[in-house]
């Protein structure tokens, strides 16, 4: 793809008031105590998100369409309806204790672009899309990006219909009645042409805060792996099981990540290594647990690290598993993603326009843009967020920053759709 720009101005339609206050108005659809919010995969609150995201998109007289994954568009015309579109968005799933801003920046900013568009009277040759993928956090049903995973063919729908999160709903059902909340928007077939991917995101982390910079180019996302340890002892009286016969699930579960933690030591601190659920059952004082469950986030920059350390998993957790039985099973394996240099480019001489100040800059968390780089020229946009703190209640950003972006974003995606 060729690097020259063209300027539209489209960044003057940008409106940050309205854009901060769709933030705001987005973030009441599941809000916490804490001033976060918890909008799971395919929720109710899911479903609200996309509901309010589909009347503001009517409201603009764009054309809106869903996919059997459930990743919501909304359309621009472009001059040449044939032209594969130019693709924007992200996600409005959140964590449980999720932030305001961690996918559902990327989906507001790309609809301001679509309105600055659209209200600026700017002329594009491709359609300009956005998209609201479909769970991508991969929090109450795993593994993530499974909207992005499916769109791109890397996975099948079918491959997760049947699984179930923690009250035993499965993916199926909790699908069903998300795409049953818009149930007047057209249907789509899953997967289409893709001319380039451009995603927005705050950082989720600290680096441009630290730097003062609040734009940052992205250059790809380092790998990550996901797994699940079920550990199977034996119930046992707690009072007279001697120590010596008992299999007990729970204590060869932490002998398991302890030793594992001592594996993937790092004293450079690159090594992203996360236990972040941990299920034991009966759940009884007095019974010795039969059962543990684990997940384990891995990620690192450097494929050689990620398969040596990985490669460990199993044989530490069968070497400390104490006579109880260990199923170790692999759910995701995403490689290090650089993205597409001439998409790197247009973003650092569009923020240089704008007189903004940008770096380069590695992306520690997961996108579905890993999965659209596998399809067509693809690239990010981060924004710095306070303290770099993410996934988290307290997850916050600035106004100036969000409109920045959003203007970056809206300049890039005009050249994108006129190349
Ligand atoms: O986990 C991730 O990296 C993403 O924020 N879901
Ligand atoms: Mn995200
Ligand atoms: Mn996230």
């Amino acid at each position: 793809m060729s690097t020259t720009i063209h300027t539209t101005g489209v960044t003057v339609a940008i409106d940050a008031r309205r854009l901060w206050e769709r933030h705001m108005t987005m973030a009441q659809i599941g809000a916490t105590p804490k001033g976060g919010v918890n909008r799971q995969a395919f929720s109710p609150e899911d479903g609200r998100a996309r509901q309010l995201l589909v009347a503001w998109a009517r409201e603009l007289g764009l054309t809106v369409s869903l996919d059997a994954v459930g990743n919501l568009y909304v359309r621009r015309e472009g001059s040449d309806p044939t032209a594969a579109p130019v693709l924007t968005g992200s996600h409005l799933d959140s964590q449980p204790t999720g932030g305001k801003f961690d996918g559902a920046y990327g989906v507001l900013a790309g609809f301001e672009v679509l309105e600055a568009i659209q209200h600026g009277g700017v002329t594009t040759r491709r359609p300009v899309e956005l998209v609201c993928w479909s769970n991508e956090e991969g929090s109450r049903f795993q593994p993530g990006c499974m909207g992005s995973s499916v769109f791109t063919d890397k996975r099948q729908l079918s491959e997760f219909l049947t699984d179930t999160d923690k009250d035993g709903i499965t993916v199926g059902a909790a699908l069903q009645a998300t795409l049953a909340a818009t149930p007047d928007v057209a249907q789509r077939a899953l997967g289409f042409e893709v001319a380039a991917y451009l995603e927005a995101h705050i950082e989720q982390g600290p680096i441009l805060e630290a730097a003062g910079i609040p734009i940052g180019a992205v250059t790809g996302v380092q790998g990550s792996r996901r797994y699940t340890v079920e550990v199977l002892g034996e119930e046992a009286h707690a009072g007279t099981a001697p120590l010596k016969t008992r299999k007990d699930a729970l204590k060869a579960a932490v002998a398991m990540i302890h030793a594992l933690e001592a594996t993937m030591a790092d004293e450079t601190d690159t090594v992203r290594f996360t236990v972040g659920r941990f299920d034991v059952a009966p759940g009884s004082p007095n019974t010795v647990p039969s059962r543990a469950f684990f997940t384990i986030d891995f990620r690192h920059p450097e494929q050689e690290v990620i398969n040596r350390l990985t490669g460990q998993i199993e044989p530490v957790c069968r070497a400390h598993a104490r006579g109880c039985d260990v199923i170790v099973t692999r759910l995701s394996d995403v490689a290090p993603t650089p993205f597409d240099r001439a998409i790197i480019q247009t973003v650092r001489q569009h923020a240089g326009r704008l007189g903004l100040q940008h770096m380069d800059i590695l992306s520690g968390a997961g996108h579905d843009a890993m999965y659209m780089a596998t399809v067509c020229p693809s690239g990010m946009i981060f924004i710095p967020c306070t303290k770099g703190i993410s996934h988290n209640e307290t997850e916050n950003t600035r106004p100036e920053d969000v409109a920045a972006g959003a203007r970056v974003l809206a300049e890039c995606m005009v050249d994108l759709a006129n190349r």
